[in-house]
């Protein structure tokens, strides 16, 4: 197992970043999850064009251009042996002390790359089983848009979530709506066969795999809406899922307890789930 670690690889067991890296500190960091899929890293530009992105809301520089953070990321993939599983790439602001302020001049951001493999079988046995979710109030910050690592909220909420049997927390405004899961963007299909989920307007991350399976359904001729969803709306849904780079499109059977549809996995869920891994492969 290696890492890259500002600059090089290092055995994994030794990767380290300084006690006054800003990632410590602040969580004054930004990050990507980058599923692979037989070798190849799925939705590779949407993801680098979204850490450019939440790189540029935050006035972080790039830790090195596209080209060369692919190479990285290939390689931390291929090095560890990855053909299934997914990359992770943090940036932060860089080492300097313990100062609220941006360092001046910049410190040198931090670039951390690595990779871990899953068992695919094992993970598509329990995805087509589905997973039950409970919701509770979101309680992060204003930028959720921004995927920075200061998680402390979707932690306490899937943790909650754990505890209570259910895989995801889905996150309820103050007026009752969902605006999307602890680490994945929820969706419903109503009784009508309509496909509901979020407008990435402010209230969620704009999630790629959402990104990429609204492009599929509407090719598909579906009928979808990005609009907000209650919870009420979604207990009285036909089917419900979640998409995420890790999970791509996983099926929702129920939601506090309650029973979604027939209580099983929905047949266009799993149909979705299905297209969506010929794309990626
Ligand atoms: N999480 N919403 C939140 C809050 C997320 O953390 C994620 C992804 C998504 C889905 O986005 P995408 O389809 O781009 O993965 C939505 C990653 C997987 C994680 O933190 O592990």
């Amino acid at each position: 197992r290696v890492a890259w670690v500002n600059g090089r690889f290092r055995p994994r067991q030794r990767a380290a970043i300084p006690i006054d890296d800003r990632a410590v500190l602040f969580a004054d960091s930004v990050y990507e999850v980058c599923e692979v899929f037989g070798g190849a890293l799925v939705d590779l530009t949407a993801h680098l064009d979204r850490l450019d992105r939440s790189l540029r809301e935050l006035a972080m520089a790039a830790p090195m251009g596209r080209r060369a953070l692919t190479v990285v990321m290939r390689e931390t993939a291929r090095r560890n042996r990855v053909r299934d599983g997914m990359v992770y790439v943090q940036v932060s602001r860089g080492a300097a002390p313990r100062d609220f302020l941006f360092p001046d001049p910049p410190a040198k951001p931090t670039l951390i790359v690595t990779a871990r493999s899953i068992d695919r079988a094992a993970a598509e046995a329990r995805a087509v089983q589905g997973m039950a979710v409970i919701t509770t109030p979101d309680i992060r910050w204003g930028r959720v848009d921004i995927k920075t690592t200061g998680l402390l909220p979707n932690v306490l909420a899937k943790e909650a979530a754990r505890l209570r049997g259910a895989r995801e927390a889905w996150l309820t405004d103050r007026d009752g709506f969902i605006t999307e899961g602890g680490s994945s963007n929820a969706w419903i299909i109503t009784q009508a066969g309509v496909l509901v989920t979020r407008p990435a307007d402010g209230g969620i991350l704009r999630g790629v795999t959402r990104g990429t399976l609204l492009r599929l359904v509407q090719e598909m001729g579906l009928p979808v809406e990005e609009r907000a969803f209650t919870r009420a709306e979604a207990l009285a849904a036909r089917e419900a899922f979640v998409t995420a780079a890790t999970t791509l499109v996983a099926p929702v059977i129920r939601i506090d307890d309650e029973a979604i549809g027939d209580g099983r996995p929905g047949a266009l869920t799993l149909e979705l789930r299905r297209r969506l891994h010929d794309v990626a492969e």
